[in-house]
């Protein structure tokens, strides 16, 4: 069936919108004030779905892409908007969150930009097809593979990996009918690769796993289904921050690029003030908590055991053991509680995108933790996590939007809580 309609709006995947009888159709490569001739395929769970035929009106915010592949990879989904547009869209999508949950009125930032070519961490797929081993980024629609030559957003020495990884798989091939997925991330000392390869290599590829991590010049080759096995160290994969060297496990989470990183750093430690006393929440590897160390004594606190050891030996390298505790523990089934919080001046929080609900809860009831600083990659469940520290008695700070995921629909965002002071009292920066 074929309709002309008019596109509305960006949605939250990052998909244009437009409507037909009443029923949102999501439409690819169109913009707000377009109008496309579409056929409207049916619908499925992600809602229905309009294939353009033929753009009858362009808009004027429309712009080459700078991506060869972007026209079927599904890793970018807004390259073809006026930056100016794209950038007030994400901007917007957090502003949208918070007065969801009645805060509307905390003031949001400008968007933090970062540069292209700068995404330190890729999982890439490989398929076997009558072609050959096809190794590239999931298409927008459908199973297949987009083979990448170049890609805008990932550093260099990620950015080349498709090309290197074909010929090579020739060799140990995916499963049939099956994607193979690769991990990949740019360290400072080096490429770190995990193939997730569920059959493991023949005594005769090792051989040529090395020659391929010598030509390639990477840093360390991880092998396997779930749970990877270093194969080659040629070194070993480091991240410099806040003058320790954090040495993450195969595939650890690391913040997509250095710049955003960057910006997190500041505006926490900016946040944080003078407390002596921080409780890192999700943690992962760390990436915060050394850049606190500097300051005060740091508590460390993630589900995964392998990121905190990371961390605990740079802190033990680094001289820093002192100042640095790390403790596993799951905060989702177990947060912290009041009596825990009291022993903290300060709370980073980072979750990952279910956020922090029961974490949040118990902090609206800690009276003694002054300051939270929530940082989060959904703007949803982080203005829901907002509004619960709000109606605990936290104010709420400016709200700093960053793009770390550039031309996707992802958004990081940062904001300071304080809490008031009784009625009565002067406010703490006027004690200081
Ligand atoms: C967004 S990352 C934050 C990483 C860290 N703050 C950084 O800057 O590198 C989210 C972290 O939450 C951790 N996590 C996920 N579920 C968790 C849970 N139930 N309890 C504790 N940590 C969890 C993950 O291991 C991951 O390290």
């Amino acid at each position: 069936m074929e309709a002309i309609l008019d596109i509305e709006t960006i949605g939250a995947r990052g998909d244009a919108v437009a409507r037909h009888e009443g029923e949102r159709v999501f439409v690819d490569d169109a913009l707000p004030g377009e109008r496309h001739r579409l056929r409207l395929e049916p619908a499925d769970r992600q809602g229905r779905r309009g294939r353009s035929l033929e753009r009858l009106v362009t808009s004027p915010e429309r712009v080459t892409p700078p991506c060869p592949h972007y026209a079927d990879c599904g890793g970018c989904a807004l390259q073809h908007w006026r930056a100016e547009s794209y950038e007030a869209w994400k901007r917007d999508r957090v502003v949208e969150a918070l007065a969801r949950v009645g805060l509307g009125d905390v003031p949001v930032a400008a968007l933090e930009s970062v540069p292209p070519a700068s995404r330190r961490r890729a999982r890439f797929t490989a398929r076997q097809t009558r072609e050959g081993t096809v190794v590239g980024f999931h298409q927008r629609r459908g199973a297949w593979i987009t083979a990448i030559s170049e890609c805008r957003v990932l550093q260099p020495s990620l950015a080349r990996l498709p090309g290197l990884l074909a010929p090579l798989l020739e060799a140990f091939p995916p499963p049939r009918g099956k994607a193979l997925d690769i991990s990949a991330t740019h360290s400072d000392t080096g490429v770190d690769l995990w193939i997730r390869h569920e059959r493991h290599p023949p005594p005769d590829g090792l051989a040529r796993l090395a020659a391929f991590a010598e030509a390639a010049d990477l840093a360390r080759l991880s092998w396997g289904g779930r749970t990877p096995e270093i194969l080659i160290e040629r070194r070993r994969p480091a991240i410099r921050v806040a003058g320790l060297a954090l040495e993450p496990p195969p595939d650890a989470f690391l913040q997509a690029t250095p710049a955003s990183a960057e910006t997190m750093m500041a505006l926490t430690l900016a946040g944080l003030g003078e407390a002596r006393h921080v409780a890192d929440l999700f943690a992962g590897i760390g990436m915060l908590s050394v850049a606190l160390l500097e300051r005060g004594r740091v508590t460390a606190i993630d589900q995964d055991r392998g990121m905190l050891a990371a961390l605990e030996a740079a802190g033990r390298a680094g001289g820093r053991s002192d100042r640095l505790e790390v403790r596993v523990r799951d905060l989702m089934r177990r947060p912290l509680v009041a009596a825990e919080l009291a022993a903290f001046d300060a709370v980073v929080l980072d979750p990952p995108r279910a956020g922090a609900r029961a974490q949040a809860e118990t902090l609206a009831e800690a009276v003694n933790v002054d300051t939270v600083v929530s940082l989060s990659c959904n703007p949803a469940t982080f203005a829901r996590d907002a509004r619960l520290l709000v109606d605990g008695g936290y104010r709420m700070g400016t709200v700093t939007p960053i793009d770390q995921f550039l031309w996707s629909a992802h958004v990081e965002m940062v904001a300071v809580f304080r809490r008031a002071p009784p009625d009565g009292m002067p406010a703490a920066s006027s004690l200081e």
